[in-house]
């Protein structure tokens, strides 16, 4: 272990005028936040907000320069609180991490104890990452709809952008719980991987795209949705009666054009996730479940190793709708 240097390496996005100049740059320990516990950081991964973070019309990044990443795992280095001791390996993520303060593209960060993770065994600092926010999103999607009483024997449950970060991470873990899961998928080329994490059927994006009636055949006992625009409508016309959607991106548009006749004819519901404010005694427990019975299949299987030196094309590739997996970032591991 070893404690924080004076300076050390960090992606930085910093506006310049209408552009964002983006880079690693030498960054100094006395410019971080202040916070209880200080972290060498091993991996971070790539988000959809990451992209739109560094981008000039991203409307994500709260502070300028801006360390960005969401989500970052690794060792902690010194600690001000007696709950984390230096040694433990932790994760973070959520809350202001990556857009109103520092992220996890940097080989030290200092965050705030009540934002820090203790990773349990099992799951390796690569491994949190490789599932990271996109995952953790995934696993609320998946609790909200047994909550409100989603089972494997149910029917047949709909992932949307099923290639992505959420989305994929959606399908592994219901595949491995046992649900019949289909995917929707933009990519042809992706069938074969998506088959593998177990898909039992495929739908292309035009279809979930089209124009419909108010209502359609009932098919679906429950979705995960994290592309929003043309495709939650679609989502909601064709869950059973009863059925929910768990909705928590907008990679396809944040526009919502819809009736109320799936809410009002057939009792569907629509549940809104939103990651970054859980407080942290349920993010911990959802972490705990992530290691155990929400494991998601093949985890750290599908995934793209990036340098920090790496990370431009990952973070315009992500919104550009390029992602096949996710995206890690090797950032001291
Ligand atoms: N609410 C929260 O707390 C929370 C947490 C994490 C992420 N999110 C949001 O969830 C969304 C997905 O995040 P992610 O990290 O999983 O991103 P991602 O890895 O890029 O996945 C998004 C997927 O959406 C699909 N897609 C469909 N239509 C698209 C379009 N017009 N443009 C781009 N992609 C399109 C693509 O999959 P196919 O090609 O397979 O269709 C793409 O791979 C983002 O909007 C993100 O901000 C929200």
């Amino acid at each position: 272990m070893t404690t924080m240097p004076p300076t050390f390496r960090a992606y930085v996005a910093e506006k310049v005028g209408d552009r964002v100049e983006r880079g690693v740059r030498t960054f100094a320990a006395a410019d971080l936040p202040a916070g209880e516990v200080e972290i060498r950081v091993a991996w971070s991964s790539v988000n959809y907000k990451d992209g739109l973070a560094t981008r000039a019309d991203g409307k994500v990044a709260r502070i300028s320069p801006l360390i960005p990443g969401i989500d970052l795992a690794g060792e902690v280095v010194a600690s001000a609180d007696r709950s984390i001791a230096p040694g433990t390996a932790v994760l973070a993520h959520g809350y202001e991490l990556g857009v109103s303060r520092h992220g996890g593209y940097s080989e030290y960060q200092r965050v705030p104890a009540g934002w820090v993770v203790p990773l349990v065994a099992g799951l390796s600092p690569r491994e949190a990452m490789a599932i990271g926010t996109a995952g953790f999103t995934a696993a609320m999607s998946v609790v909200a709809l047994e909550d409100r009483g989603l089972q494997p024997d149910s029917g047949p449950v709909l992932v949307t952008g099923a290639s992505g970060g959420v989305g994929g991470t959606a399908l592994a873990i219901l595949a491995e719980r046992g649900y019949e899961v289909w995917a929707a998928t933009g990519k042809e080329d992706e069938v074969t991987r998506l088959r593998q994490l177990g898909a039992s059927g495929i739908l292309g994006r035009d279809e979930v795209t089209a124009q419909g009636r108010p209502l359609e055949s009932e098919r679906w006992a429950g979705a995960v949705d994290a592309v929003g625009g043309a495709t939650l409508p679609y989502v909601l016309r064709t869950l059973q009666t009863g059925a929910a959607v768990a909705a928590s991106g907008n990679a396809g548009g944040a526009r919502l054009e819809t009736t109320v006749f799936p809410f009002i004819l057939r009792g569907v519901a629509l549940l809104g996730m939103d990651s970054v404010t859980v407080p942290i005694g349920r993010r911990r427990q959802l972490w705990d479940r992530l290691a155990t019975d929400l494991r998601p299949r093949e985890l750290g299987v599908h995934v793209t190793e990036v340098g920090l030196d790496e990370l431009d094309d990952a973070l315009d590739g992500i919104v550009a709708g390029s992602a096949r997996g996710r995206w890690l970032v090797r950032v001291g591991g």
